[in-house]
């Protein structure tokens, strides 16, 4: 499979954000990537479901909903009633993690997890075989624009060798700090999709820098 490439508009130019998310629906990028923050489960507040529904109107790819918040639980109707098409939680802020994947999935949503970079894969173990998709964190979330922590390669080597245990179908997204300067390594380490913010949309030409993203060939790494 091709790699997917989501850009996250939370580095987009929201005075403009009709043309910003124009711009992907004509470009090469095959999902949008939506950060909810909550100034709790991390230090910054974004948006939620009520900005989710109105991205819905005027955006033609599927939406990747991001949840960083507490009791993720709670709103996880909402925001597919809001369009969400995939629906990634943190495992950091679910104790009943196996039911809220089970939540997810019955709203018709792809379930996925989301693991902060302290967060061992391993814990993964008994819910993958449940997972459309673990999104490994390559930076803390919080902040678009930081810088990518290289741990997060090896990372997701051990993430997509459970998935080859397992045999499951679960896509292996990265998350921060991505770039021309890293995809390819996140590419051979197993990612199948690349979310990308900052790289994207700060970039003199985003449509390029989404094609240029796109066009790195998925070329197998040596431990595979
Ligand atoms: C960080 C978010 C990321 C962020 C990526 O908490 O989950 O999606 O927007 O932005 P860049 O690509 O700028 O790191
Ligand atoms: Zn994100």
């Amino acid at each position: 499979m091709k790699h997917l490439i989501a850009p996250s508009l939370l580095a987009a130019d929201w005075s403009k954000l009709p043309s910003e998310v124009a711009l992907v629906n004509e470009s090469e990028a095959d999902w949008f990537h939506l950060d909810v923050m909550d100034g709790r489960f991390v230090p910054n507040i974004t948006f939620g479901m009520f900005v989710v529904e109105h991205i819905k109107k005027i955006a033609q790819k599927p939406l990747d909903v991001h949840l960083m918040i507490l009791e993720p639980e709670k709103y996880i109707d909402a925001f597919r009633a809001a369009g969400a098409d995939v629906i990634t939680v943190h495992y950091e802020t679910c104790p009943h993690l196996h039911r809220t994947i089970q939540q997810i999935k019955e709203t018709g949503a792809k379930a996925g997890v989301a693991l902060n970079p302290h967060t061992s894969v391993a814990l993964l173990e008994e819910v993958i075989e449940l997972l459309d998709l673990v999104l490994i964190m390559s930076v803390n979330p919080g902040f678009g624009g930081q810088k990518f922590i290289y741990q997060s390669i090896p990372r997701v080597r051990q993430l997509k060798e459970l998935i080859i245990k397992h045999n499951t179908e679960t896509l292996i997204e990265m998350d921060g700090g991505i770039g021309l300067q890293n995809a390819e390594k996140c590419l051979q380490a197993g990612a199948d999709v690349l979310v990308a913010g900052s790289s994207i949309f700060k970039a003199t030409h985003p449509a390029q820098a989404i094609s240029d993203m796109k066009a790195i060939p998925k070329t197998r790494a040596w431990w595979v």
